[in-house]
Parts: structure tokens; C-alpha cells; sequence
């Protein structure tokens, strides 16, 4: 069998495989739904098994849909059902995955997949020689408000306390006095929290979307920051002024969407003080579609990079590397642009993510 190949089936087999994945694509949903009404939350705070009547009245929903929902969650094995009893019971440890402020970010997944269903067809439109190059940001309603809510649950503690300090000498440095930009930074909320822990010292956020900008920026005066400012830039092509300007450049988890990623990394170098430090964060993959196909949440990667990541990219006549560009090319593309002693980390307590920290000599 060579690698990367299933054992052979017979057509009836593989149409079984193909029922249960698209059942699995359901159950998303449902999971979507379970946590936008709150029912998870509901059936973790009840202290043993109900009846559909009962988990509806304790969420005060209809108990048709409850009932509905909750058929799903014991089919697809996410609800535990008495038949005898016609009860409904979530175990204790699928509470902890299903939790919103789980150590698992997975479970914020389902309602990026609700958003990216949307699109389907228009991406499907992407296809054809004849059709669109890709996709704007702004076909995406609803994207950075859902990209802020997981930043703010992933980073809110963890970026001080468990991120920084695997930056060797980064923490003392930021309380030395230092300038960090924040590159391609959406809402902003490294920066926010990096500006309110290091009062004295001067953030810089940028991003191309003038919406995200003006968020970050009002954001920023509400949260009385007067350390932080957020400007709109192109990442490929930053201001003349700011060569050899920042200690330290974050990119959280936006290089593989640029529509030219080599740009932005040379003017990320350009703009770094030598001997300043730069954090690339992003999806952790490799290069070679054969190296993923064990990692179980690759299909999920590779999807969000068809519906997103590669149409925002080709809409502006860019490269499209998806969000599956993988470890390699990423460390082949930061020596290109003369980074040295680059290190592949993990991100603490952020499975999906690697992040690639260099200098600039
Ligand atoms: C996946 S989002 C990540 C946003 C943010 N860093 C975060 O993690 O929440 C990618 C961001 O890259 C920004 N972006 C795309 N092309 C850009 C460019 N040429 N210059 C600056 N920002 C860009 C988008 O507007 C978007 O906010």
C-alpha cells in the first residue's frame, strides 16, 4: 500500500465511511448550536440525567428543538441516553472539551465552520477558470468577531504568563523599554494585553482592514491605554520611516494569508533594530500534503484554508499558500529573508499553532 492510501474497500463500505462523514459535518453544526444556545453549558450544570422536558425547561427553550438537538448529540455519542428513563446526560469529562474556556480550542471550531458554510458556493464560484480570483475579508461577516473571541479566551492569561516567557529575555526586556509592533494584528488583542501588563511601554498594531483598526483603537481608549496606538498599513509595503524601528515584531497567525507573504516578511525585517526579535505564530502543519494525513486536524485546517485562508489571499492577485504552508516552506521563507537562528516552538496551551522565533542580526 503506498503511503497515504486507505486499505482497500468495496464501494459499499466506502459509501457507509462517506455516511458517517457527512453526519459528522451535521453534528458540527449541532455542536455549533449547542454552544451558541448555551444547552452545553446547561447540561453541565445539571447534576444528573434528564428529561428533554426537564433540560428545556431548565434552559427555558422550546423542547421540540431541545429534543431535536439533544438526538444528534446521543447518535453522534456526545450525550449519554437512558431509554428505559428517557434521560439525556452529558458525561463529566465531555463538559471539560465542551466547555467554552476548555484547554481545547476545538470546540470554538463548529461555529467557524457555521461562518465558513456561508461562502461555500462562492468559493465554489473560485473554481472555475472564468470565475472570481478569490474572496475579500469583508465576504467574511462575522470573521473577526470570531477570531477576537478565541484570541481573547486563548491569550487573555496565557500570553503574560506561559507565551512571553518562552522568549528568552523578552519579559525583561519589555520591562526595560522597548517598541514592539503588532503586524497584520485584526482587533489587536496581543497588543491590548501586552499594553496593559507594560504600561511604559510604546505598541504599535497595524492591519490593511480599516474595520478591525478602528475596533482595536476605541478598544484601546475604553480600556485606557494610552500606550497603544493601531494604524491601518499594508504589511508588504510598511512606511519608509520605520526601517530599524522595533525590538520586537509579533505576527499572530496572518503570514500564510498575505497576498505576498515574502514582502511582508522582508519588511518586517526591514523595520526590525538589529538584534530584535521576531515571533511568527502560526498553523502548525508541514509543507508535504503526505507528512499531514495522520494529523487529525488536518481535514479541519485544510478546510478552513479552502474556504478562507487561500480565496483572502488570491483576491488580492497573491500567492495563496493556505494555511497549510507547513514548517518548512515557513522556515525556508524566514531564511530567505535573512532571519537567523530560527526555532520551531509550540505555542503553550495552543495545540494549533507553532511559533517560528528569529532575529534579525
Ligand atoms: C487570520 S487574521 C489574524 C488577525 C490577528 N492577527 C489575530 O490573530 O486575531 C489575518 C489578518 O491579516 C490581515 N491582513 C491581510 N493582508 C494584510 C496586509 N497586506 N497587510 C496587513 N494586514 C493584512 C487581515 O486583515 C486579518 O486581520
Amino acid at each position: 500500500m503506498a503511503h497515504g492510501q486507505t486499505p482497500a474497500e468495496t464501494e459499499e463500505q466506502f459509501a457507509r465511511r462517506l455516511t458517517t462523514t457527512v453526519s459528522a459535518g451535521f453534528v458540527t453544526l449541532g455542536v455549533a448550536i449547542g454552544m451558541r444556545t448555551g444547552l452545553f453549558a446547561k447540561l453541565s450544570s445539571l447534576d444528573g440525567p434528564r428529561t428533554s422536558i426537564q433540560i428545556a425547561e431548565a434552559a427555558g427553550m422550546k423542547e421540540r428543538y431541545v429534543r431535536e438537538w439533544l438526538a444528534i448529540m446521543v447518535t453522534s455519542r456526545i450525550v449519554e441516553y437512558n431509554k428505559e428513563q428517557r434521560t439525556y446526560f452529558l458525561p463529566p469529562h465531555r463538559r471539560a472539551v465542551l466547555h467554552p474556556h476548555a484547554g481545547e480550542q476545538v470546540v470554538h471550531m463548529p461555529e467557524f465552520m457555521r461562518l465558513l458554510a456561508g461562502v461555500v458556493t462562492n468559493v465554489a464560484d473560485c473554481f472555475r477558470q472564468d470565475g472570481p480570483e478569490g474572496m475579500p475579508y469583508s465576504a467574511y461577516p462575522g470573521f473577526q468577531d470570531w477570531q477576537l473571541g478565541l484570541r481573547k479566551r486563548e491569550l487573555q492569561t496565557n500570553l503574560v504568563a506561559n507565551f512571553v516567557p518562552t522568549i528568552a529575555g523578552l519579559k525583561e526586556r519589555l520591562e526595560s523599554g522597548i517598541r514592539i509592533h503588532e503586524a497584520a494584528c485584526g482587533r489587536g488583542i496581543p497588543t491590548l494585553i501586552l499594553a496593559q501588563h507594560f504600561p511604559n511601554r510604546t505598541f504599535v498594531g497595524t492591519d490593511i482592514d480599516l474595520e478591525s483598526v478602528q475596533w482595536a483603537a476605541t478598544e484601546s481608549k475604553e480600556r485606557g491605554l494610552v500606550n497603544a496606538t493601531f494604524q491601518v498599513q499594508d504589511l508588504a509595503k510598511l512606511p519608509a520611516d520605520w526601517s530599524d524601528s522595533f525590538d520586537y515584531v509579533l505576527v499572530w497567525d496572518a503570514v500564510h494569508d498575505q497576498a505576498d507573504p515574502e514582502g511582508a516578511l522582508r519588511e518586517i525585517y526591514r523595520t526590525m533594530k538589529p538584534g530584535g526579535q521576531f515571533s511568527m505564530v502560526d498553523i502548525r502543519g508541514h509543507t508535504e500534503l503526505e507528512d499531514n494525513i495522520d494529523n487529525p486536524a488536518a481535514t479541519m485546517m485544510y478546510g478552513v484554508s479552502l474556504l478562507h485562508c487561500t480565496p483572502v489571499s488570491l483576491f488580492f492577485g497573491g500567492r495563496g499558500l493556505g494555511a497549510m504552508w507547513g514548517q518548512e516552506l515557513a522556515v525556508s521563507m524566514l531564511q530567505e529573508a535573512r532571519f537567523t537562528n530560527i526555532r520551531v516552538l509550540d505555542v503553550p496551551n495552543i495545540a494549533g499553532n507553532l511559533h517560528f522565533l528569529c532575529h534579525k542580526p
